[in-house]
């Protein structure tokens, strides 16, 4: 029972924080992009930003309360960089990854980043950044898919 309550969890948090995600990626970001305002630009975007991350960092704590559970409660933690665990541990890995960003790098480098976009604006490439941010987003979005699917491996596999 609470592995099987875990398991939802995890799968539905998933679901709103990788299509959350894609939403930024694939709708948010082009608009702003498309924003021919440099200012206007940097302030579109950091206005989600700014609503989204706190949600991401939830979703990424939630995450990984539930896969954590699921581990312990089965003991799959031996399969850990074992040949027949690499699904199980490219997860964990990809979960690794967004905390150090979520909760390391969000509050402290992007954060100031995005201020200082809307200070200095003027002054900064804007649109080579933006470049820069829409490919980082896609790579984002294309390894969580990744860990999604070695998750669906993990349970199905
Ligand atoms: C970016 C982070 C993660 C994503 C996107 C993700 C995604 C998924 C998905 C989509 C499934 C498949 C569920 C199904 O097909 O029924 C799954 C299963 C699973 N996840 Fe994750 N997961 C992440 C992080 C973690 C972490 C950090 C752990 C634990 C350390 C974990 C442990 C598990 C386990 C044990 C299962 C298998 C459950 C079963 O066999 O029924 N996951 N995950």
């Amino acid at each position: 029972m609470l592995f099987l309550t875990m398991h939802m969890v995890h799968v539905l948090t998933v679901i709103l924080w990788i299509g959350g995600l894609a939403f930024v990626t694939g709708i948010v970001l082009p608009m702003a992009i498309k924003t021919p305002d440099p200012l206007q630009k940097v302030l579109t975007f950091q206005r989600i930003e700014h609503r989204f991350a706190p949600l991401a960092k939830a979703y990424n704590i939630i995450v990984g309360i539930t896969g954590f559970v699921m581990v312990w409660q089965t003991g799959w933690y031996e399969l850990y960089f074992r040949p027949g665990g690499w699904a199980l541990t490219f997860m964990t890995a990809v979960w690794v990854f967004w905390f150090v960003m979520l909760v390391g790098l969000e509050p402290t480098v992007i954060r100031k980043m995005l201020d200082r976009m809307a200070r200095e604006g003027a002054t900064m490439d804007i649109d080579g950044i933006f470049r820069k941010v829409k490919t980082l987003h896609w790579v984002m979005v294309a390894i969580s898919l990744a860990a999604s699917a070695a998750g669906v491996l993990v349970a199905h596999g």
